[in-house]
């Protein structure tokens, strides 16, 4: 669970020239709009979907619902990648900037949107070129270079599903989405720089192309220019497939409905789970709360931190913001490579006036000391923003007086993989802020706090945070598994049927304010990453010494949790250091290096129900607190906790 710290009662009512200047300029405009998208939520969305996006034919219905399945503008024609460059190619937005990318070596590339519609529809010709259609699946696994956008909008065009795998993911993991979605091609490059060292993308490839038949060819992007293996008849050069076709590529018009990217994300299984989300309700509500909740204008330069293999990247790096115009800040590396201040030297460099990071990003910065954000010139920020995970009143306060010298406001933005859109945030023009609190639901939404049996329940109370009617960017299913889709999201409680349960605990004030929690499921959230404990556990007792693994998360300052592991080894094992070193490394190996314990205990047993199902709740106890409180009776052996209480020595 996030941050234990009580809500602040400080209230930062919005500053009244950003305000005078905002979509959305005072708390009564919000009113109206919500109060408009609840009385007639299919005319309100169909008025968004008019303004927002182009349409080669409109809609019958605006939306056809079979619970839990939904449909958004149906039967309309339209293009994510005609609306994230072609339409932008008739005004001032030709020569505008779309991309400024900077490389971790300090490179620069400025796209502008002409000359990324450009390179959009070569490699779309190159993807045509290989005989790709709309049955096909392309996996996208690249670092943050412009070619990897150019690769997502290709396939967009084309109407075919692309699916990013973010370059932290190892090998295994990598070869497990590949399998699940059957895809044909994967887009990749040799490399990615990160920390001054190379990230060996294609090595990882090739690792888990061994075991995935369904792909027929691999496009292999020159970014670092080290050696890597070019299999004949399989891997082919991007830059020698781009020399063979030409720049004449028009959009596809699909259907709304048509699946636009499958983005895989932990559940609570071993297994991770393909969130399917389609055109156009998606492209609709990502390009509105652009306005709504960034008040995006033509004049500004905004920069989201995120890595377009997760969410926050696609909607809020790639479609959203292109959609609307922007001028999007896409960097390549760390933090802090060469030095802790490498992001403030991007703001005073590029004049960045929204900045969208997450709260472990920003305690990071805390804990290394105001002076990097001191030294540069910040005074281009107007907007910040905050996504991910809960955002502690601290760090809050840091952020809004150090990052954005009391001038900025923060829009706390919560949302999921799941959801494809933001829904509850303020509208920085109209919402008082409250730190810690992602305030209140965007037009259109409606939030609740229920209990186990659906109730609904008042102010102040906690409970699970539900959706209690669809959404246009809403996922449709998961890839190849729509009972899953079902039981997960619409039937997890018997009593909660109908309602979009989306795996959070939260509680909502007076005011009408969220402030959420954290999950409620076996889901850790370590730097605004989803980590499934079943799924590290299941990667742990794929390693031979081990017999039974346990995980859970545990309270930590900077990435609000960390991985803590339980593990009984088999006999015969007893050097503790050695094995913990060779886990840590087996993780990596078969999920990413993101997802490595920060703690390993080796224990003789784990604590058991008698019906063989290990406590967890008593291991999150003992982690949080050090110590167990509660009902114990079922322990299969009581003895076991006091030997768990103990950290051992690894
Ligand atoms: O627990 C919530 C947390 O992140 C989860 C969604 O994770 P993911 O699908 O990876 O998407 C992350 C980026 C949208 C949520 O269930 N979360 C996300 N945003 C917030 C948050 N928790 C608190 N405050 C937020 N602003």
């Amino acid at each position: 669970m996030g941050s234990l710290e009580q809500v602040a009662p400080a209230l930062y009512p919005p500053p009244k020239d950003f305000a005078s200047k905002a979509h959305v300029g005072s708390l009564e405009a919000y009113r109206a709009l919500y109060e408009r998208a609840r009385n007639h939520p299919e005319e309100f969305w169909a008025e968004v979907a008019e303004r927002e996006i182009h349409w080669f034919e409109k809609w019958r219905q605006v939306f056809y619902w079979d619970p839990p399945f939904a449909q958004w503008f149906v039967g309309a024609k339209t293009n994510a990648s005609y609306n994230c460059l072609d339409r932008h190619l008739d005004s001032a937005r030709r020569n505008k900037a779309a991309i400024l990318w900077e490389g971790e070596p300090g490179d620069q590339r400025i796209l502008t949107y002409g000359e990324l519609h450009r390179l959009v529809c070569r490699f779309a010709n190159v993807l045509k070129a290989r005989g790709l259609t709309r049955q096909d699946r392309v996996v996208i696994y690249m670092g943050m270079v412009p070619e990897l956008p150019v690769a997502m909008l290709a396939c967009a065009r084309l109407g075919i599903v692309h699916s990013v795998v973010f370059a932290g993911f190892s090998a295994e993991a990598l070869k497990g989405r590949i399998q699940d979605l059957g895809a044909t091609l994967v887009v990749t490059a040799d490399g990615g720089w990160r920390r001054g060292r190379e990230v060996r993308l294609k090595d990882a490839a090739d690792e888990a192309l061994a075991e995935c038949p369904s792909v027929r060819e691999v496009i292999v992007l020159r970014r670092t220019g080290s050696e890597v293996n070019i299999k004949p008849g399989r891997d082919f050069w991007w830059h020698e497939l781009d020399k063979e076709v030409g720049e004449h590529c028009p959009a596809e018009p699909v259907d709304a409905e048509n699946p636009l990217f499958v983005l895989y994300t932990s559940g609570t299984t071993g297994r991770p789970k393909g969130i399917l989300h389609t055109t156009g309700g998606y492209l609709v509500q990502t390009t509105a709360t652009m306005k709504w909740v960034f008040d995006l204008r033509e004049e500004d330069t905004y920069w989201c931190t995120a890595d377009i293999g997760w969410v926050t990247g696609h909607s809020y790096i790639v479609y959203g913001p292109l959609s609307a115009g922007a001028t999007v800040v896409m960097y390549e590396g760390a933090p802090d490579y060469p030095q802790w201040d490498r992001w403030w030297r991007i703001v005073e460099k590029y004049r960045v006036s929204i900045f969208y990071t997450s709260p472990t990003a920003i305690r990071a910065m805390i804990r290394q000391g105001d002076q990097w954000p001191l030294g540069h010139d910040l005074s281009s920020l107007r907007l910040l923003g905050s996504v991910g995970e809960p955002i502690n009143p601290a760090a809050w306060e840091w952020y809004y007086r150090v990052i954005g010298k009391q001038r900025c406001p923060i829009v706390d933005t919560w949302w999921q993989t799941e959801t494809g859109a933001i829904l509850i945030a303020p509208m920085p023009g109209a919402t008082p802020l409250k730190p810690g609190s992602a305030t209140l639901p965007l037009p259109g939404i409606e939030p609740a706090i229920v209990d186990m049996e659906g109730r609904e329940l008042g102010p102040g109370q906690e409970g699970f945070l539900v959706i209690k009617r669809p959404w246009p960017a809403m996922l449709r299913t998961l890839w190849g598994d729509p009972e899953r889709y079902e039981l997960q999201y619409w039937r997890r409680f018997p009593s909660t049927a109908g309602l979009y349960f989306t795996g959070d605990a939260a509680r909502v004030d007076a005011d009408g304010y969220y402030t959420i929690l954290g999950r409620v499921d076996d889901v850790i959230n370590v730097s605004g990453h989803r980590i499934s404990t079943m799924e590290l556990e299941s990667a742990l007792v794929r390693h031979p010494a081990v017999a039974e693994a346990a995980v859970v998360g545990r309270p930590d300052e900077i990435t609000g949790q960390a991985v803590c592991a339980f593990v009984t080894l088999k006999q015969g094992h007893t050097n503790y250091a050695q094995v913990a070193e060779e886990l840590r490394a087996w993780v990596a190996h078969e999920i990413g290096g993101f997802a490595r314990p920060a703690e390993i205990r080796f224990v003789e047993s784990l604590p058991k129900t008698r019906s063989g199902k290990i406590m967890r709740r008593l291991l999150r106890e003992i982690v949080t607190r050090g110590e167990v409180s509660g009902d114990v009776s079922t322990l299969e052996d009581i003895a076991v906790i006091r030997r768990l209480s103990v950290p051992d020595e690894d």
